[in-house]
């Protein structure tokens, strides 16, 4: 349970911090996180920003070998999921109470006012703000507040794993899908709280660069300037800044990335394959020009095209995809076989 000095703590730089988050899938399950730095996570999360300072963002810190339910978690969590889970050191559930926004919205504003943060100069005032805006809030129906506290709820937990990352330990969110309220349920959670994420914490046993970053879309594809559709550009000698300082780094997959793979999963006698999709998939994937890939990618991609037994694509499941990408308005064609489009 000891806690280190400060100076005995290396400081990450932000950024730095930020570039070398990765989500980690293989846990080194001897080694157990130390409380101090699972205490900064959830301290990180505290003090993430928080709507009217009504603090909906609530964590249950679960270790296997600990906890009771542990094998009722199990059930819940997403098949691909279970290894991750049982490798970690600790599981952070992350819940949402959306009862702090009826319950606590007094004095949460109450609080920002003491402080200093909430003040006239911004027109707040304490008649207008109990007879208008905290009923008109208090009134909005429990789906509304949902969503405005799960968004919440993702910038704790963001808060939480940038933390993580900055005393070294490695970080995952996973999905609990395999039994929709299975969580609520083996944690006996009242209906006001809601079960937002799985969090898996520990020491990687991979390197923690995870075989290098993961490919995003293009920085113009997603950011749009003054319009939807008008590309925001990201300058040329920003992205030099920021590949200095840690925040873009080498993409995957960084040399000696899937050797690496296979040996985890030689100690671990799990399979070693790698998941591969169709050659045509594979090459519309390389020439679309949203994402934003590199050579490491392409090499990857060619030599997987040039050497690897490649699947079928599932014919059977064409009809599924069109029709359910139709019920969003998107045409499917250019995501079917190459041919029958
Ligand atoms: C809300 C959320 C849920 C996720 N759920 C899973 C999951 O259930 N299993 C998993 O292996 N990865 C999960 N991920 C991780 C993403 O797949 C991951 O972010 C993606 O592979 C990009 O890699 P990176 O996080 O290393 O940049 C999740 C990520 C987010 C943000």
């Amino acid at each position: 349970m000891s806690v280190p000095s400060a100076d005995q703590v290396p400081d990450i730089p932000i950024l730095k911090a930020l570039g070398d988050r990765r989500s980690i899938r293989y846990f080194d399950d001897t080694r157990e996180v130390e409380r101090w730095k699972i205490e900064t996570m959830l301290q990180a999360a505290r003090f993430s920003s928080c709507q009217g300072n009504i603090n909906a963002t609530e964590a249950i810190v679960v270790r296997r070998d600990e906890c009771d339910l542990w094998e009722e978690l199990e059930e819940c969590v997403s098949g691909f999921n279970v290894q991750i889970i049982n490798q970690a050191s600790h599981l952070i559930l992350w819940l949402t109470n959306i009862n702090a926004w009826y319950g606590r919205a007094v004095d949460g504003i109450s609080s920002l006012s003491l402080s200093g943060a909430a003040t006239k100069y911004h027109g707040w005032n304490y008649e207008f703000s109990m007879t208008q805006t905290i009923p008109r809030l208090m009134s909005f129906p429990p789906e509304r507040t949902e969503t405005l506290l799960r968004f919440e709820s993702g910038q704790a937990v963001a808060n939480a794993i940038t933390a993580g990352v900055g005393v070294g330990v490695g970080n995952i969110l996973i999905a609990f899908g395999r039994k929709p309220g299975g969580v609520e349920k083996a944690f006996n959670l009242p209906p006001n709280y809601k079960f937002t994420w799985g969090h898996a914490v520990g020491y990687p046993l991979e390197d923690a660069k995870a075989g290098g970053q993961r490919p995003r879309l293009k920085f113009d594809k997603l950011f749009h300037d003054n319009a939807l559709g008008t590309p925001y550009m990201c300058q040329p000698d920003t992205e030099a800044l920021l590949r200095e300082k840690g925040l873009i780094q080498e993409q995957a997959p960084l040399d000696g990335r899937f050797d690496e793979i296979v040996a985890i999963a030689g100690q671990h006698g799990r399979d070693p394959g790698m998941l591969y999709f169709p050659a045509a998939e594979i090459e519309r994937l390389m020439a679309d020009d949203d994402w934003d890939f590199g050579p490491r990618i392409r090499a990857k991609a060619a030599d997987v095209l040039a050497t690897e037994d490649l699947p079928e694509y599932p014919q059977e499941m064409k009809e599924t995809f069109t029709k359910l990408m139709a019920e969003h308005g998107i045409d499917a064609s250019k995501f079917l076989p190459r041919g029958e489009e």
